[in-house]
Formats: structure tokens, C-alpha cells, sequence
């Protein structure tokens, strides 16, 4: 896989640079911007080397959501300004389209942009606009490769998807990765390639069937294995004990041989709601986990296994952590917070943090590039689906392609 630190005079080159800024958004505000601004240090690498820039993102899931208030944060947080092709380039098989500067250049580029008519970067459209993307359609990828020289991969957290500019581009374009796919294929690796050891999993939040492959894998490469979030919901009800109204995903396979597994720990207690409500409010109490009754809901994980887990934390040199502990969005953030911030002060760990629902929960001042020297061991992952994918498998499509 080349690095982009490869490239050293880019004036006159387009760069297609693949970004994912699909981040949660409200009211036109976003609400984390982390994986936006994991990507500035590559954009400002391409830009300072001469490069013109068209940055491609998905937002949402069918490409309907505008990019508007992604490029409005963008610039404010990056100081850019921003134009955006419009939509005039819809179908595979219509002429390639000119460039709007570089190769093009002097030319009349056929296309109109909103904003800015000489800006320092501009977005293309939601790519999920386009049925070629996710179809993959090589149609599609090579006209859109029609419109760069050299093409960067800096998505990783949707490197997991086969679709036309994560893995379709890279076959007409020169190719390269950005500077956090790199970070993040170094450091999630640290955690099956020779991991350091006492090693702790802890694995939190929900999708069983998403969360089962790596409960295998780190059964066999940690030491030990917390199980938090709703996947404990399973275990302890294959273990016999009453789960009262607590979610219940199907396991879809036999997991009796993974609760004989002596590395496997289980909450011994839960914070638990009940049914009935007292001044407004359900009521929340803890419990052992043989006391649960059938009107109750599990929401977290308990003070005990909390301490437990502390204790697994303070033995560990290496801690992988995905999901929450317990229904964070439902009142049920307590024992997730307090175990991160524990694990937080703990000096000489290497801690790598699975993304996801997650990244929400580490405090802010470990996010900000200024205060990493806080905690030099910590990573954080910008990925959800594709860091699962890529702790059970060691690579991603979009990282394969790459290495063509
Ligand atoms: C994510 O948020 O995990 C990535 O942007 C991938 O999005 P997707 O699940 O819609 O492909």
C-alpha cells in the first residue's frame, strides 16, 4: 500500500480523495465531527503539495441527504473554501467531463458549481446519489476516475464496503492512503499481530451477530473477555438466569462452548429498570444477577462488575474496547463512563478504542490532535462497522484495493 507521504509535487494533479463525513447530524448542526477531523491532516498534506482536491463523501444511507451542513462545518473547521460540482454528472456512459482546473485547465469545464468559483477544495455530490456506487458499477467508477489523476483512500471507516470509490477507483487511478487509513491499520493491528499482554477484550452494545466472530477471536488471542451491553442478555440467558423484558436477539448459533470458556467474564450484577413508575420516573435499582424479575428491563452493568472490571483493567498492558457497556441512550451511561474514565488514568496501557457508539463517550480533551500527549497510548478508531470488520478479519476491501 503506498502512503500519500510518497507524493511530493502535486501541482497541476487532481486528487480524488475518498472521506467518509458521514457523521450524525440534527437540525443542520453536527453533533461529532471526529472523523472529519481525522481527515484535515491529509487534506492540508494534498493541498500544501499543489494539489486540487475534489473530496467525495456519503451521507445517510440512499443519498439523499444534502452535503450542506457537512461542507459548511468543513470550511469553518478547516478554514477551506468550498465549491460543489453540481449535478450534471449523472450517467456512466456520457462523455468523460472535463476538469474544472488542472488538466483542464483553460477549458470551459460544461458544469456549473455553487459557491465559490476558484475555491481551494471542492466536494462532489452525496456518491450515494449514484446508483453506480454502491452496485459497484465499473461504468461509473471509471468516469468518475476520469475526473483525477491520483485517487486517496482516507475512508477507512467505509473501507468496508465493495462499493465504486472505495474499491472501483483504485483500478484506474494511481492509488494511495491518507494518513489516518494508515493509523488505523497500524494501530487496530497492535491488537492481533503479536498483542502485548495481559490482554483485555471488552466487548459491549448490541448486534450479536456482528459481535459473536470477534468474541470468538479475542477468546483465543486475549486473556480475558468482559461482556457488557445487551450481548450479556444472551449469555446469561443461556445460562439459565432470568432476563425479565430485556432485549433477546437470536444467538443464530450454539454458544454453550464459549460460556465453559474460562476467559470469559459476566457481569455479576445489573443495574436494572422496573416496570413501575415512582414520582414520574421508572424505577432503577441494582441487582444480583439471579435476582432479576420478569417485569424488569437490564439497562447496565452493575457497581460490582464494574470493580471487577477495574481490576482486569489495572492487571492488562493491552485493552481493546467496543460498545458500550450498558443502554447508554437510555439512561444506562454510568458504569461505561465510569470504566472509561478509570481505564483513562491508567499509565503505560496501550488502550484501543473500536469506534463506534463508542468514540461518543471518550471525553473530548483526548480527541483534540493538541492533547494527545494526555494519553500517547490511546486510539481511537473513526470506524463503526468497518474497525468489526477489520479486528475479525485484518483487512477491508477498500484496504485490498489499495494494495493491488
Ligand atoms: C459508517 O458510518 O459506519 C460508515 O460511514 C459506513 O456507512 P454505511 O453503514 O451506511 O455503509
Amino acid at each position: 500500500m503506498k502512503s500519500i507521504k510518497q507524493l511530493k509535487n502535486l501541482k497541476g494533479k487532481t486528487v480524488l480523495l475518498r472521506v467518509d463525513f458521514n457523521v450524525p447530524i440534527k437540525n443542520g448542526k453536527i453533533l461529532d465531527d471526529f472523523r472529519i477531523r481525522k481527515a484535515l491532516p491529509t487534506i492540508k498534506f494534498l493541498e500544501k503539495r499543489g494539489a486540487k482536491i475534489i473530496l467525495i463523501t456519503h451521507l445517510g444511507k440512499d443519498g439523499s441527504e444534502s452535503l450542506a451542513p457537512i461542507i459548511r462545518h468543513f470550511s469553518k473547521i478547516s478554514g477551506f473554501s468550498v465549491g460543489m460540482f453540481s449535478s450534471t454528472f449523472e450517467l456512466p456512459e456520457g462523455p468523460t467531463p472535463s476538469l474544472p482546473r488542472g488538466r483542464a485547465q483553460g477549458r470551459k469545464s460544461g458544469r456549473e458549481y455553487a459557491g465559490k468559483h476558484n475555491p481551494d477544495i471542492y466536494f462532489f455530490e452525496n456518491i450515494r446519489k449514484f446508483p453506480g456506487e454502491e452496485k459497484n458499477d465499473l461504468r461509473f467508477a471509471k468516469r468518475l476516475a476520469s475526473l483525477g489523476d491520483i485517487y486517496v483512500n482516507e475512508a477507512f471507516s467505509v473501507s468496508h464496503r465493495k462499493h465504486a470509490s472505495v474499491v472501483g477507483l483504485p483500478k484506474y487511478l494511481p492509488s494511495y492512503a491518507g494518513f489516518q487509513l494508515e493509523a488505523e491499520i497500524k494501530n487496530l493491528s497492535k491488537v492481533f499481530k503479536n498483542p502485548k499482554h495481559p490482554f483485555l477484550y471488552i466487548a459491549g452494545g448490541a448486534k450479536f451477530a456482528t459481535k459473536l466472530p470477534l468474541i470468538k477471536k479475542y477468546l483465543r488471542l486475549a486473556d480475558h473477555v468482559f461482556v457488557g451491553g445487551s450481548l450479556v442478555n444472551i449469555f446469561l440467558k443461556e445460562k439459565g438466569y432470568e432476563i425479565g423484558k430485556s432485549l433477546l436477539e437470536n444467538a443464530g448459533c450454539d454458544i454453550k462452548f464459549i460460556l465453559n470458556n474460562i476467559k470469559l467474564i459476566l457481569p455479576t450484577d445489573v443495574l436494572i429498570e422496573n416496570d413501575t413508575i415512582s414520582a414520574g420516573a421508572k424505577s432503577v435499582s441494582l441487582k444480583k444477577i439471579n435476582e432479576i424479575k420478569k417485569s424488569e428491563t437490564i439497562l447496565d452493568v452493575g457497581d460490582e462488575s464494574v470493580k471487577n472490571l477495574e481490576e482486569l483493567i489495572k492487571k492488562s498492558k493491552l485493552i481493546l474496547w467496543n460498545g458500550p457497556l450498558g443502554r447508554y441512550e437510555n439512561g444506562g451511561a454510568k458504569a461505561t463512563k465510569r470504566t472509561m474514565n478509570f481505564l483513562l488514568e491508567q499509565k503505560g496501557k496501550e488502550i484501543v478504542i473500536g469506534g463506534g457508539d463508542l468514540t461518543s463517550l471518550v471525553p473530548k480533551k483526548f480527541l483534540e490532535p493538541r492533547n494527545y500527549k494526555l494519553k500517547p497510548n490511546l486510539f481511537v478508531s473513526t470506524g463503526g462497522g468497518a474497525t468489526l470488520d477489520f479486528l475479525v478479519e485484518g483487512t477491508l476491501p477498500g484496504i485490498k484495493a489499495l494494495t493491488r
